[in-house]
């Protein structure tokens, strides 16, 4: 009979239910598959009384999670607390010091840190999985360390963040205002009470990193990343990008330029509507990846809950059952480098610049003027509406120009006398 994995749950919210769940319908499936029995041998959560829908009492109960971390039966400890900081942070740090693999879903953890838990886990000879801390059920870490490893990644692009992608959906579909949407999805369990880690972008920052260090070779670093969320899309760009043949989505680009330096961004993106991740829609994720010899290669799957997110952390259990064992981040920790970022006003792209100014004569002209300043070339443009003296859109599309520069117009044009209304910039990526 062979040898047990025995894990350790941290945490039995949302995902650490599911994955008991799995454990319980797949038992025979998963040993089966693993080539030996994997056992939960304790769980931890801070609350014992919740009835969270499945079967608890054959498990050792363990009020202080850290002991797992030192618990003599455990093989793995699998966090699932979330949060870059404090019982998370010990948690996993004790487990990997004590010789103990860790599964974690834990994206902002190792955005954070996971340079020092990467180096500790090797240091230790033992595995750091994350499966599920990008994308939820999409296998994009193994993707990436693994079935993408022949390649010189150019570029990974995703759509990162569920709540973001349904809320951006749904505002094209109904024609409800971000606000109205989001207080809907929140009522209905879709998006959390303190939707900023989600809505500002954060969330799908942390993962974004830790795809650019997979991609690059390089430590994560959430410090480095310029980040906007969607909270200031409106429905009528939204409206306009439609028109044009764009979708808007939260995107986030890691690329290398010629130059060697890498461009880490997350903020919402026009890309065109029958382009692979124009079409990914509502709650899904999607990840492009750009590779010399796979050439393009799209993933796309639910990027949270329960079912899917478990499922990705029994992937990682698999692994390590199978004595599976793969640097954190693709190359041993020690030949991370450090990256030279680029420098985000210095990036280049075609904009969308939707303006609110009062219509009357000279108006164009006045902003057309600072645009020609700024070496700008406008490639189309559009005015919504006539209504003499009052306030119509007017939506221009750029040829590819400087980001700085963009933002110096923008500054600008919101200054004219005109102006009636903060201007709305949006990169376009065409993919
Ligand atoms: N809240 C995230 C989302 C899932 O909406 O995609 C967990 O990272």
């Amino acid at each position: 009979m062979p040898k047990p994995f025995r894990i350790g749950i941290a945490g039995l919210g949302t995902v650490g239910t599911g994955l008991v769940r799995i454990v319980q319908e797949h038992a025979a499936l998963l040993d089966a598959r693993a080539g030996r029995p994997f056992e939960i041998m304790a769980v931890s959560a801070r609350d014992r009384k919740r009835d969270r829908g499945v079967d608890l009492s054959a498990y050792r109960w363990v009020d202080d999670a850290q002991e797992l971390a030192s618990d003599p039966e455990i093989d793995a400890v699998v966090e699932l607390i979330g949060g870059s900081e404090g019982l998370a942070l010990d948690i996993v740090r004790t487990a990997l010091a004590n010789g103990k693999h860790v599964i974690t879903a834990n994206k902002a953890l190792l955005a954070h840190h996971g340079f020092e838990l990467a180096s500790l886990a090797e240091e230790q000879g033992v595995s750091l999985a994350y499966e599920a801390a990008v994308a939820g059920g999409i296998p994009i870490i193994k993707a990436m360390r693994e079935g993408f490893a022949a390649n010189q990644i150019k570029a990974v692009y995703g759509i990162l963040n569920g709540t973001c992608n349904y809320i951006l959906t749904e505002m094209r579909e109904t024609g409800r205002s971000f606000t109205a949407v989001l207080e809907d999805a929140q009522a209905q369990g879709y998006a959390e009470a303190d939707p900023a880690f989600d809505v500002d972008g954060i969330d799908a920052g942390h993962k974004l990193c830790l795809l650019a260090s997979l991609a690059f070779g390089v430590k994560p670093d959430f410090d480095a990343l310029k980040i906007k969320g969607i909270r200031h899309i409106k429905v009528e760009d939204i409206a306009y990008a439609t028109e044009l043949g764009y979708r808007i989505k939260l995107l986030g680009i890691a690329r290398r330029g010629d130059d060697g330096r890498i461009v880490q961004l997350m903020e919402p993106c026009l890309v065109p509507t029958g382009s692979p991740l124009g079409a990914v829609e509502g709650v899904y994720n999607a990840v492009y990846v750009e590779g010399d010899f796979v050439e393009t290669s799209l993933l796309t799957g639910k990027g949270a809950g329960e079912r899917p997110t478990a499922s990705a952390v029994v992937a990682d259990v698999m692994d390590l059952a199978r004595q599976i064992r793969v640097p954190t981040f693709g190359v041993p920790a020690q030949e991370l480098e450090q990256a030279a970022w680029a420098v985000t006003g210095e990036t280049r792209s075609h904009y969308y610049l939707r303006l609110h100014v009062l219509d009357r004569p000279g108006v164009i002209a006045d902003v057309s003027a600072i645009l020609r300043d700024l070496n700008i070339s406008i490639s189309s443009l559009m005015q919504r509406g006539r209504d003499p003296g009052q306030p119509v859109p007017v939506v221009l599309l750029s040829h590819e120009t400087c980001h700085a520069d963009m933002e110096a117009a923008c500054e600008k044009i919101a200054a004219l006398a005109c102006s009636v209304e903060e201007p709305c910039l949006i990169r376009i990526e065409e993919l």
